[in-house]
């Protein structure tokens, strides 16, 4: 399973990319708005750091707004991946895109009859969010063992990109139903390396290691 880190945070991304961890990066406006500065100028500074898709998302809703801020946004640097709300207009600028093979990642997706119409319009990734279907109570993994049997069932090209991963176990459950790639905030990746035996293993090994003779 690929990995992709969820920020727009430079700093992180650097951490992250030092750490050998990341395959690309997803943006969406409200990590964006974070960052404080235009969207051009952050997503510009991401494509230094990491060599991967990296995802950026319009602000428009109607199509012709959707497919002019989208090719203005790949003209940032050709790794940069569309990312495009799953509503009537976003599809149609979803199937536009991929004639034009601009890379989309089709995104706020919360049920399996989306995802559907996402890859018939050839979106590169589809974006179900997890921790949102979470926080209203439903099994958000379970919109993702959907959406990667549907795929398999119909050999449809579109990865599955779970997103708004908030744990460990969102992370692993997507790795074993066969999730193409999860992204994954920063604080989620530090704790994937994270175990207590880990930890204690390593103190036990320092302090035997004071009893080791010198040469
Ligand atoms: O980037 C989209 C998604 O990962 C957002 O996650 O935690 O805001 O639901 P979250």
């Amino acid at each position: 399973m690929k990995i992709f880190i969820d920020s727009g945070d430079v700093g992180e991304i650097r951490e992250a990319q030092a750490m050998g961890a990341i395959d690309g990066v997803t943006t969406n406006p409200s990590l964006l708005a974070k960052a404080g500065k235009p969207t051009n100028e952050v997503i510009a500074e991401i494509c230094e750091i990491v060599d991967g898709p990296i995802s950026a998302e319009v602000i428009a809703t109607d199509t012709d707004g959707i497919l002019r801020e989208g090719r203005e946004l790949v003209k940032i640097h050709p790794n940069v991946v569309i990312k495009v709300p799953l509503i009537a207009e976003g599809i149609k600028a979803v199937k536009t895109f991929t004639d034009e093979g601009i890379k989309t990642n089709a995104t706020l997706c919360f049920s399996a009859p989306q995802a559907l119409l996402a890859a018939k319009a050839g979106a590169t990734y589809v974006s179900p969010f997890v921790g949102r279907l979470d926080d209203i109570g439903v099994d958000g993994m379970e919109l993702i063992e959907q959406i990667v049997t549907i795929y398999d069932n119909y050999d449809f090209e579109t990865e599955v990109l779970t997103a708004s991963v908030r744990n460990t176990t969102h992370f692993i459950r997507a790795a074993l139903m066969g999730s193409h790639v999860a992204t994954v905030p920063f604080k989620v990746i530090k704790q994937l390396l994270e175990h207590p035996l880990t930890d204690k293993g390593l103190a036990q090994f320092l302090e035997d290691a004071k009893k080791i003779p010198k040469s």
